[in-house]
């Protein structure tokens, strides 16, 4: 079924080429260099890992992969057009048509309901309320989150939270997904959980997912995985 907010992206090229690309990219705090001449290529429908311990520059690789942020240097372009340039406007835009996003935390917005958090990115994109709570729905039933439709975040467990966001993360039909430590705030075990729930959902929509993490054991579970040390990608990329 074709999401709701799919339709504007029919004026993109379909995804032969990379889906989106980081070529050079440098960004410094000061005097701290946060990322230091990263490459990096995602394809469409792939899962990559990243791996790195803490202050090795994940958050800062994300936020400028996902035009949240400029890079100081260098480009990124998602399927061949460079979005690093863009006004905040425009950049707002394309994260609200193509970008998903799933932090630690969760970051829910107590006041809403599970299913208007889901909502969300349909809601700001324009789709009518009744169509974008549907569509939560459905989500939501998608993750096993049936029944909690008219719960607030604070009534969630951890980890249905951080369902909740997953379901948030995909409704709107997103090419990628950004997932930052989606299991840091998490036991063991709802943390595997959560990436493999993460994995599945990114299969099934034929969507793209970056996950960071500092786990090993965790990063083994994507399909590509990389090593970020100090600003720089420094482990191979290795097919699983
Ligand atoms: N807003 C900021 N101001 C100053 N320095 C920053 C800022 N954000 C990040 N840094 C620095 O840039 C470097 C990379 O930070 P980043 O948050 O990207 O790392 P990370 O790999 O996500 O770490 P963690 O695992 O702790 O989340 C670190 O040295 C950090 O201290
Ligand atoms: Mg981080």
């Amino acid at each position: 079924m074709m999401s709701p907010a799919a339709e504007p992206l029919a004026s993109l090229p379909p995804p032969t080429g990379p889906l989106l690309t980081g070529r050079g990219l440098f960004k410094r705090y000061g005097r701290q260099h946060a990322l230091a001449g990263v490459d990096i290529t995602v394809k469409a429908g792939e899962a990559l890992g990243i791996v790195g311990p803490h202050g090795a520059g994940k958050t800062t690789l994300l936020h400028v992969l996902a035009a949240i942020q400029p890079p100081d240097s260098g480009e990124v372009a998602l399927q061949g057009h460079r979005i690093d340039r863009l006004g905040a406007a425009e950049r707002g835009k394309v994260r609200r048509r193509s970008f998903g996003f799933v932090f630690a935390r969760g970051k829910l917005v107590d006041e809403l309901t599970t299913e208007e958090n889901v909502a969300l990115p349909l809601l700001v994109s324009g789709v009518g309320r009744c169509r974008a709570l549907a569509e939560a729905r459905t989500r939501l039933e998608r993750l096993d989150l049936n029944g909690l439709e008219n719960r607030r975040p604070r009534e969630l467990s951890a980890g249905q939270a951080l369902r909740v966001t997953l379901a948030r993360a995909f409704v709107h039909g997103p090419r990628i997904v950004f997932a930052d430590e989606p299991a840091d705030a998490l036991d063991v075990r709802t943390g595997e959980e959560t990436v493999s729930t993460l994995l599945r959902a990114a299969r099934e929509d034929e969507s793209a997912v970056i996950i960071t993490t500092r786990d090993r054991d965790l990063v083994a579970r994507t399909g590509t995985t990389m090593e970020i040390r100090e600003g720089l990608i420094t482990g191979g990329v290795m097919a699983a």
